[in-house]
C-alpha cells in the first residue's frame, strides 16, 4: 500500500514538474481541429494505391517529422566494434539464455552501449521485444551477472540510486516494467539498452560524453534531438541482432514508455527492419494528437524538454494546427506492420483519447495494404483491448506506466499478429 501511495505522489510529482497551469482537462473545452488526411499529399494530391504511398506520400510526411519535430539524423556512419561483456547459458534458473554485448562507437568508453539480451531456450530463432530503459539495464532483473551501469541518471534517490549514481540495491527495481519471465515463459526473448549510453537525458549536453559528439552538427533548425539520437541507437541495436542466429530478425518488435515511446514510434517509423512498435503511454509528441487541447502541449514539451526535439519543433508551440503532420501521420508511418498503442486512465496529462484518436486514424494507411485499422471500433473502456490484426488499442486504469496488464496484452496481440503472419506465408 505505501509502495502504491509512494508511486502515486511520484508520478504526481513528476507531472507537475512539467505541467502547466491552465493544462485543459476538460473534454468539452476541446476546440474543433482539422487533421492532414493520411492520403493526400501536401500539395493535395490523393492517394490511391501502396505504390503512390511509398513514393510520394510515406517519404514527404516522413521529411517532415525529420524537419519540424524530431530532427535530422547526421548523414554518417560509424564504424561499431563488439565485445562480449558476459554469457550465462543457464539465466534464470535455466530456461534462458542471457548475454550482454558492449557495441563501442569509438576507443572511449563513454561512447559505447551495453545491450542486455534474454533468450528462452529454443532450438528455433526466437522473437524479441527491445527497448530502450530508463535507469539501467541492472535494473530489469536481480541478476548480478549485469552489468551495473555506471553513468548518470537523471532520477535519484529512488531504487537505489545515489547522487544520481546507480547502486547495488538498484538492481531489479523496474522488474515489474519489463515482466522478463513472463516474456520468456510466452517464448519471446527481451533485449534492451540503457537510454543514457546512446545520450543523457537532460538539458546540458555533456560534451564527449555519449555518441552525438561523433556526429557533426548541423547548427540548424532540423538538428537532432534526443529521441532522433535513442532512436538511432535502436536501429544499431538491430544491425547487431542481424547477426545472431538465435533471434528471428523478422520478429522484432519495438516497445517504450512514455518518452521512451515515442522514441519507439519515432524509430519503427525509420526502420522498418522492425516487425511491430509497441507504444505504452507514449502522450505528446507519440501516439496522441497535437492538435487537440487536452493534456500536455507541444509548448509544455518545448517548455520543459526541448532537447527531445528539434529546433524546428518550437514554431509549432503557440499554435499546433500549423504543423504539418500529427500523431496519426507518424502511426501511419508504420503500416503494413503492426502497431499497438496504450493509455491509462490516470495518466491524463498525456491525454488517452488523443492517443486512441491518433491510432485509429492512421487506418488508411493499413488499407492501402488490405489491412484493417481501428477506425471501426470505439474508444473502448478500461481493461476492454480492442484490435484487428496490426492495429491494437487499450486503456487500463491506474497511472502512467507499464506493467504485467498492459504486457499480457502486447504478448496476446504479438501471438496473434505472428500467427496470422506465419499462415499467410504458408498459402
Ligand atoms: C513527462 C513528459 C512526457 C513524457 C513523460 C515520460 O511527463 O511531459 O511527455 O512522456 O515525462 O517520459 O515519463
Amino acid at each position: 500500500m505505501l509502495k502504491r501511495v509512494t508511486t502515486c505522489l511520484f508520478f504526481l510529482a513528476a507531472q507537475a514538474a512539467f505541467a502547466q497551469t491552465g493544462t485543459n482537462y476538460d473534454e468539452s473545452k476541446v476546440k474543433p481541429y482539422t487533421l492532414p488526411a493520411v492520403l493526400e499529399t501536401f500539395s493535395g494530391e490523393t492517394v490511391r494505391t501502396k505504390k503512390e504511398w511509398e513514393k510520394k506520400r510515406r517519404p514527404e510526411i516522413l521529411e517532415a517529422f525529420r524537419r519540424e519535430v524530431f530532427g535530422r539524423v547526421p548523414d554518417k556512419r560509424l564504424p561499431v566494434r563488439y565485445e562480449v561483456i558476459s554469457e550465462d547459458g543457464q539465466a534464470l534458473g535455466g530456461k534462458a539464455v542471457r548475454k550482454e554485448i558492449r557495441a563501442c562507437f569509438s576507443d572511449s568508453p563513454s561512447q559505447c552501449m551495453a545491450i542486455l539480451i534474454y533468450l528462452p531456450k529454443s532450438p528455433q530463432p526466437v522473437p524479441v521485444f527491445m527497448g530502450l530503459n530508463f535507469e539501467g539495464n541492472h535494473t530489469l532483473y536481480n541478476d548480478p551477472g549485469i552489468e551495473l551501469n555506471p553513468r548518470w541518471m537523471r532520477r535519484t534517490d529512488v531504487r537505489g540510486v545515489v547522487n544520481h549514481q546507480a547502486t547495488e540495491a538498484s538492481r531489479g527495481t523496474l522488474y515489474g516494467r519489463w515482466q522478463l519471465e513472463k516474456l520468456i515463459d510466452r517464448g519471446y526473448g527481451l533485449v534492451t539498452v540503457y537510454q543514457g549510453d546512446l545520450e543523457l537525458d537532460r538539458k546540458t549536453r555533456s560534451g564527449d560524453e555519449g555518441i552525438r559528439s561523433l556526429f557533426p552538427s548541423s547548427g540548424q533548425g532540423d538538428e537532432w534531438g534526443s529521441i532522433a539520437l535513442w532512436s538511432w541507437g535502436l536501429s544499431r541495436v538491430m544491425d547487431f541482432l542481424e547477426k545472431d542466429p538465435a533471434i528471428d530478425k523478422n520478429r522484432v518488435a519495438l516497445v517504450g514508455h512514455s518518452r521512451l515511446g515515442k522514441t519507439a514510434l519515432w524509430a519503427g517509423a525509420q526502420d522498418q527492419r522492425f516487425a511491430m512498435v509497441i507504444s505504452n503511454n507514449s502522450g505528446e509528441g507519440g501516439a496522441s494528437l497535437a492538435r487537440r487541447n487536452y493534456g500536455e502541449t507541444i509548448a509544455d514539451l518545448n517548455r520543459a524538454v526541448s532537447y527531445w526535439f528539434c529546433p524546428n519543433y518550437k514554431k509549432y508551440s503557440e499554435d499546433p494546427s500549423l504543423l504539418p503532420v500529427d500523431s496519426h501521420l507518424l502511426i501511419s508511418l508504420l503500416a503494413p506492420r503492426a502497431v499497438y498503442v496504450a493509455s491509462a486512465t490516470a495518466d491524463q496529462w498525456a491525454d488517452p483519447r488523443g492517443e486512441y484518436v491518433g491510432a485509429s486514424l492512421a487506418a488508411p494507411a493499413y488499407r492501402l495494404y488490405g489491412l484493417k485499422g481501428l477506425d471501426d471500433k470505439e474508444m473502448p473502456q478500461p481493461e476492454t483491448p480492442v484490435s484487428s490484426l496490426a492495429v491494437g488499442y487499450h486503456l487500463r486504469t491506474g497511472e502512467h506506466d507499464i506493467n504485467a496488464y498492459d504486457w499480457d496484452n502486447y504478448l496476446n496481440f504479438a501471438d496473434r499478429y505472428y500467427q496470422a503472419a506465419r499462415l499467410s506465408k504458408r498459402k
